[in-house]
């Protein structure tokens, strides 16, 4: 789906299909670098980085494997709820592996820091955090992010595997939501 197909519903654009291309191509050299030798373990977080994941993995020259997290975030709300519960766990087990956390944003940051603390009794060789988005607020607690695509402003976004009430998910860019669509 393009912007011209939700037009209404945004405010403006923050990133197109070319410039997130570009993040993550990026983000794959980085990775690349680090990683020669050995095959790294994607953790991608649902249902946000499915998008980042699948472009990001294609996009990687290297042997990767994958698995999946599930955790509650944000329900239907906009703001940030501090709970997080795992909904669906890794089927793949962490030791001795160098895994690659893959989220599409950190915007408070509290779901990586609990994902990271929750990692650290998993016996992995590493951890390490890739998101395609950060907002201010991430900068704020200690957060580690190894590979970053784009900092971008503290909007409350959608596209590219971000939702508002699970809409907009298959945008193919990311942009502000105008905020009357959600009754702000
Ligand atoms: P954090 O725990 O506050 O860092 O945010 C974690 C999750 O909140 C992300 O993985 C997203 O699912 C969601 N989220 C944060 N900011 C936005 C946004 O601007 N639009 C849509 N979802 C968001």
């Amino acid at each position: 789906m393009e912007f011209e197909d939700v037009n209404s519903d945004i405010e403006s654009v923050v990133l197109t299909k070319e410039q997130i291309a570009e993040g993550i191509a990026r983000i794959a050299r980085e990775i690349e670098n680090n990683h020669t030798g050995h095959t790294p373990l994607l953790i991608g977080v649902l249902k946000g980085a499915v998008m980042v994941m699948a472009d990001l993995a294609r996009e990687l020259h290297i042997p990767i494997e994958m698995d999946w997290m599930a955790v509650s975030s944000y329900g239907a709300s906009t703001k940030s709820s501090g709970v997080v519960r795992i909904v669906k766990d890794l089927e793949i087990s962490l030791e001795g592996r160098h895994v690659i956390i893959v989220e599409d944003i950190v915007d408070s940051g509290l779901t990586l820091s609990w994902l990271l603390e929750n990692f650290e009794s998993r016996q992995a060789a590493s951890v390490s955090v890739a998101t395609l988005l950060r907002k201010p607020d991430a900068m704020k607690v200690d957060v580690p992010i190894d590979y970053l695509g784009f900092d971008i402003p503290n909007d409350f976004v959608v596209g590219f595997g971000l939702d508002y009430a699970e809409s907009y998910r298959n945008l193919s860019g990311v942009g502000v939501l105008k905020p009357a669509v959600y009754g702000g």
